[in-house]
């Protein structure tokens, strides 16, 4: 070896060391094997899976009236426990004659009337608990269910953190992109709010808000924080509340908590194509909305209006979701309004590209079969950095497909 590159060896070796021990936020764990990511033990995280695998069943108090699976697995399962599935749920609602958006009203078959509400329930226990949409409901959308792995972090970023990222976007764009954070309630804590980042729409800020809101709408289960059925029809003992539904939503919430974030496919992250990609990836301004980096609290804050206290297997971590968990028009909206403002109803929270490489389908409604046709479909807010993906030779857009593929 020349003395000249026998130092720089050195240097770089020193380097390497040196950021090892160079105090940062550790690395979120990252498998699709089931494990812990260290927040409970792993008998808990298994016990915490039956309740969400366990199929409900139409006894007082169980499934239903109106539902559209019958477990949280159901819809939450590809690679492993906890991932996305092809399933598309029904959306719908108007606008009234001040063009605000309002969700659907519902006539059921037996007469009675369910709504205003957007989500439309595909399946129910009896023939009287369900019916159609009528015409008048002209806004339609479908969305594909989501993964879970590594949410447990996501809920842990500082609204502070979202907040910067919405700023530091218009600054460096001029305005062209400009993510919407939106405070949303808590369910587990009357009055308090949090910057939402759960859900295509943002809806959510806490997992346990979000079991409890998947328990009632997906499943039709009441539970402390949704005690309310969707409808009386064919549901008898409704009021009477089984305790055991709020033990079942913090089994669901630990579970989810307990997720390790998706890992990367090592070998071709490793290739010089997928890192001469992601720097394109960056470069092009795919990066300012896809934010590689996030970091976690400190282990001990506490979250969710006080209720949830950050353990150190949470806190203090780095991860690299590919998304900023801010709202933007992209020109795929699909014109429905959740929890946020009505300036919402075109937007849709950016999709984190991590685990993209374990999708079919993409896009909120699954509209784009490949990641080119993705790619293509990124209008306004996005329209410039496609416009420069577009400009890029065969092989550097084959490159960035190639780091996607790696995510
Ligand atoms: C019928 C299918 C279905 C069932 C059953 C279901 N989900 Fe979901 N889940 C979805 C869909 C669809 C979305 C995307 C929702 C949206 O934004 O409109 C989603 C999103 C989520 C998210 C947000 C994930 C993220 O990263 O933004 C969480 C958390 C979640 N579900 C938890 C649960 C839990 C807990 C259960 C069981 C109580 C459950 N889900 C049952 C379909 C389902
Ligand atoms: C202005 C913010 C923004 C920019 C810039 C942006 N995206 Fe996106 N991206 C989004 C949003 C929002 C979605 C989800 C849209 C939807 O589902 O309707 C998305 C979705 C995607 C998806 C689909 C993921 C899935 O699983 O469904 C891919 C792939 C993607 N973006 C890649 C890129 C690439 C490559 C670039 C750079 C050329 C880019 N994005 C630039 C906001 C952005």
């Amino acid at each position: 070896m020349k003395k000249a590159v026998l130092l720089f060896a050195m240097c770089a070796a020193l380097a390497i060391s040196f950021s090892l021990f160079a105090s940062g936020p550790a690395e979120a764990p990252t498998g699709f094997d089931g494990l812990t990511n260290g927040l409970v033990v792993q008998d808990d995280m298994a016990a915490a899976l039956v309740q969400f695998s366990e199929p409900e069943k139409a006894v007082p108090n169980g499934l239903g009236p109106l539902f559209n699976a019958v477990s949280c697995v159901d819809c939450h399962q590809s690679i492993a426990d906890g991932g996305h599935s092809q399933i598309r749920e029904l959306r719908a609602g108007h606008l009234d004659r001040h063009g605000n958006f309002v969700g659907a009203m519902i006539t059921l078959n037996n007469g009675s009337k369910v709504g205003p509400r957007s989500l439309i329930n595909q399946r129910a226990i009896c023939p009287d608990a369900i019916g159609q949409l009528s015409p008048a409901e002209n806004i339609r959308a479908l969305r594909l269910s989501l993964p879970l792995f590594g949410d447990g972090f996501v809920e842990a970023v500082a609204d502070e953190d979202l907040l910067k990222i919405a700023k530091h976007q218009r600054e460096s764009t001029g305005g062209q992109i400009h993510g919407q954070a939106i405070f949303v309630d808590i369910a587990e804590v009357k009055g308090a709010k949090r910057i939402g980042r759960f859900g295509w729409k943002d809806q959510h800020a806490s997992l346990l808000s979000f079991s409890s809101d998947a328990y009632l709408n997906e499943m039709g289960v009441t539970n402390q924080f949704a005690p309310d059925e969707v409808t009386k029809v064919c549901n008898p003992t409704s009021g009477i509340q089984d305790p055991n539904n709020v033990e079942d939503i913090d089994k669901f919430t630990t579970f989810m908590r307990a997720l390790k974030a998706p890992p990367r496919d090592q070998t071709l992250a490793s290739s010089l194509d997928a890192q001469i990609g992601a720097d394109l990836f960056e470069r092009i301004g795919c990066q300012t909305c896809h934010v590689n980096t996030l970091r976690t609290v400190p282990a001990g804050t506490k979250l969710n209006g006080e209720n949830y206290v950050v353990s150190p297997a949470i806190g203090d971590k780095a991860f690299h979701p590919y998304g900023d968990f801010l709202l933007h028009d992209i020109g795929t909206g699909d014109g429905i309004v959740q929890n946020g403002p009505p300036n919402t109803r075109n937007k849709v929270r950016t999709m984190p590209l991590w685990g993209v490489r374990t999708r079919v389908e993409f896009l909120h409604d699954g509209r784009a079969r490949d990641l080119f046709e993705a790619i293509r479909l990124h209008n306004e807010e996005a329209e410039e950095a496609r416009e420069r993906f577009n400009k890029l030779s065969q092989e550097e857009k084959a490159r960035i497909i190639t780091f996607l593929k790696s995510l």
